[in-house]
């Protein structure tokens, strides 16, 4: 739903009504359709709209347009040197953004987009300098999303859209997480629901004689494997003291403000963990399975995150557990350990970022 206008409130205030539209499936047609219209009018203007994709929701601007992109990293407050990914709605776009189109790139095109998975090509010389924070490649991925797509093709030009959280916090994959952080720092938000896969896309670069894994995300390491026979890995996803290779991973990240722990040696170990704790007068919070989550019932927040049975259900669920942890009236965040396989290596990733490395 339009909410008004949308210009600065003061005229010294850094501010913004920031407008929400609803085009979510239940919605009648022609409301979404112009809704979605009004949104990439915004993007021509040189403004910025967070809009969902398979993955998490992203916050978007023209890729071809400094100013434009210089307003997605004042809203979410990142560091400079930390590029973006941006997405087209066909292969065709992929010139507009690609200088070349490495043949591992092109394999992994013609498998899995439009889906969840970036890949890292030379970067085209008409793309704004902002977006590839300067390095000669650039990230790109189709989404598998339709609001995405239609959104992408609407407005004519790739968007150049990173997650649409404020800087630091979990990744966003419902509309409301996107208002928690950014209203009034950005002109709008496309609210299509819950996002589907719930954790970004796997980042590989194509740019050398073999593809190397830079982030795991919702195309899991086996899938490239049986894809391309053999991958290489960022070093620094298995050893914390290696700088990465993907500049956004350096960073803590997906991390509510309250510190988390990950908890090895099973739900014993864990349940000892909340009451030693809670001796000290700290008030626990859990991030449990389901299959655990009986263990738990003297934690002082408790939140079931899903079936072990189930990966891709913890991995959906993920960031809005953390984000409703970081809302209750805690001290500490215990989370369970998951399987390295399939997602689960991204879930690892994400939480390990999360817990800053704290695994005890
Ligand atoms: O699923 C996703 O990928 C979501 C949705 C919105 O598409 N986007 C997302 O963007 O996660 P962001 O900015 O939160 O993460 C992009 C990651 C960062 O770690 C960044 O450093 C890396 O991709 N990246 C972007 N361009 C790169 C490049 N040229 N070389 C290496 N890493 C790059
Ligand atoms: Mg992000």
């Amino acid at each position: 739903m339009d909410t008004g206008c949308c210009g600065r409130k003061g005229a010294h205030e850094e501010m913004w009504q920031t407008k929400h539209w609803n085009v979510q499936d239940t919605v009648d047609g022609s409301i979404r359709k112009n809704a979605m219209e009004a949104a990439a009018v915004w993007i021509k203007k040189g403004e910025v709209i967070a809009f969902p994709t398979e993955t998490v929701y992203g916050l978007g601007a023209n890729a071809l347009s400094d100013m434009a992109v210089g307003k997605v990293f004042a809203a979410k407050g990142r560091p400079s040197d930390n590029p973006l990914i941006v997405h087209i709605a066909s292969q065709e776009q992929l010139q507009d953004v690609a200088k070349t189109i490495p043949s591992l790139a092109q394999k992994i095109i013609d498998a899995f987009w439009p889906g969840p998975i970036t890949i890292i090509v030379p970067a085209a010389p008409q793309l704004a300098t902002k977006v590839t924070a300067g390095l000669d490649t650039v990230g790109v991925r189709m989404p598998a999303h339709s609001i995405a797509l239609e959104f992408i093709r609407l407005a004519e030009v790739p968007i150049a859209a990173p997650s649409a959280n404020s800087s630091g916090k979990p990744s966003p994959t419902r509309a409301d997480h996107v208002a928690h952080d950014l209203d009034g720092k950005i002109t709008g938000i496309l609210d299509g629901g819950v996002t589907g896969v719930g954790i970004e896309s796997t980042v590989v670069d194509t740019t050398g004689e073999r593809a190397v894994l830079l982030r795991p995300g919702g195309i899991s390491k086996e899938q490239l494997v049986e894809l391309l026979g053999v991958i290489d890995e960022d070093p620094a996803l298995t050893n914390m003291n290696e700088t990465p290779k993907s500049p956004g991973m350096k960073y803590r990240h997906y991390a509510p403000s309250v510190p988390v722990y990950l908890v090895e040696g099973g739900k014993e170990r864990l349940v000892s963990k909340i009451k030693t704790t809670q001796a000290d007068g700290k008030r626990v919070g859990v991030i449990a399975t389901e299959e655990c989550a009986a263990f738990y019932r003297g934690a002082d927040a408790l939140e079931v995150i899903g079936s072990r049975q189930c990966l891709s259900t913890i991995a959906q669920g993920l960031y809005s557990t953390l984000r409703i942890l970081d809302e209750k009236n805690i001290d500490v965040i215990y989370c369970e350990t998951f399987t390295q396989e399939g997602i689960g290596q991204a879930i690892m990733n994400r939480l390990k970022k999360a817990a800053n490395g704290q695994i005890i």
